[in-house]
């Protein structure tokens, strides 16, 4: 299953993908994190990594060379759908190791990260994850998880054409329940499923308020996290963040959302 987890800059995707990611690992399942973010560079100590592993910008050649890449395909097919890179499926094994970050069956593929002023558009790295992703191959039972820069241009750039689904993560306001409407229309207009809302960071005060905006707009919630100061200070730290058993209840029942939604 590959699941793109979408939402407002803030919200908490990282933190639910890093979550999800460790509990399932926990649970002896395969899991590949994606990070398609090009501008946040922490999701890897997020995950319990010393390091980032390389990118598949730089297994590719560098920003420049893809985007040279893309340009020739286009001038000669008219498309820049195919041929980033050689092969049809791309299993994580066929990367070299210093490409992918291995902690037991958790493993960490960075896209690309914006490193330097005036670099220029960040498309070439949105082709690549898509790209990569369309041909990412993973056993059977195992789950891929694609963490994403905060708003929707992914979408613009048919990220989840890629995918079985999206998943959106929202706090609590308005601007971040607004966005996960619009995830749901542009995923399912081009044809992926929307698996659900998972509600971050509520407290007692704004939880009510924050499900009547959600439920307005008929959209499933599928968990809630509160606002758990154990997480902020263990990602202030540089820490891998903490699955108390009530946080893994709710990775149980999100991953039972995630299921019912998707199949
Ligand atoms: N449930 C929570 N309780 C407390 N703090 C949280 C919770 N979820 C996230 N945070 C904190 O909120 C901040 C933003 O979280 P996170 O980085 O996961 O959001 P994001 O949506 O990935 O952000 P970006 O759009 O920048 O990628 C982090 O500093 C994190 O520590
Ligand atoms: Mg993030």
């Amino acid at each position: 299953m590959k699941m793109v987890i979408s939402g407002k800059g803030g919200s908490g995707k990282s933190t639910v993908a890093a979550l999800l990611a460790e509990f399932l690992a926990e649970q002896n399942r395969e899991v590949l994190v994606v990070d398609a973010d090009e501008s946040n560079p922490g999701l890897y100590r997020m995950l319990g990594f010393g390091n980032p592993p390389l990118t598949l910008m730089d297994l590719l050649g560098g920003k420049t060379e893809v985007r040279k890449k893309l340009r020739e395909r286009i001038r000669k097919e008219g498309r820049e759908e195919l041929g980033l890179f050689e092969k049809h499926r791309i299993s994580p094994e066929d990367l070299p190791g210093e490409y992918v970050a291995r902690r037991g069956n958790l493993s960490l593929v960075v896209v690309g990260k914006i490193l330097q002023a005036r670099e220029g558009c960040a498309c070439p790295m949105g082709v690549v994850a898509r790209e990569f992703l369309k041909r990412l191959e993973f056993p059977s039972g195992g789950i891929i998880l694609v963490d994403t820069e905060a708003g929707v241009e992914h979408f613009g750039r048919g990220l989840e054409t890629a995918v079985d689904g999206v998943l959106a993560v929202v706090d609590p306001s308005l601007e971040a329940v607004a966005l996960a409407e619009r995830i749901r229309d542009l995923a399912t207009g081009s044809g992926a499923r929307f698996a659900g809302v998972v509600l971050n960071r509520i407290t007692p005060e704004t939880e009510g308020i924050l499900e009547e905006e959600i439920h307005r707009r008929n959209l499933p919630v599928i968990g809630r996290f509160y606002l758990r100061p154990e997480f902020t200070a263990a990602l202030l730290r540089g820490e891998k963040l903490p699955l108390s058993g009530e946080v893994r209840e709710e990775l149980v029942r999100i991953l039972q959302g995630l299921q019912s939604g998707l199949l």
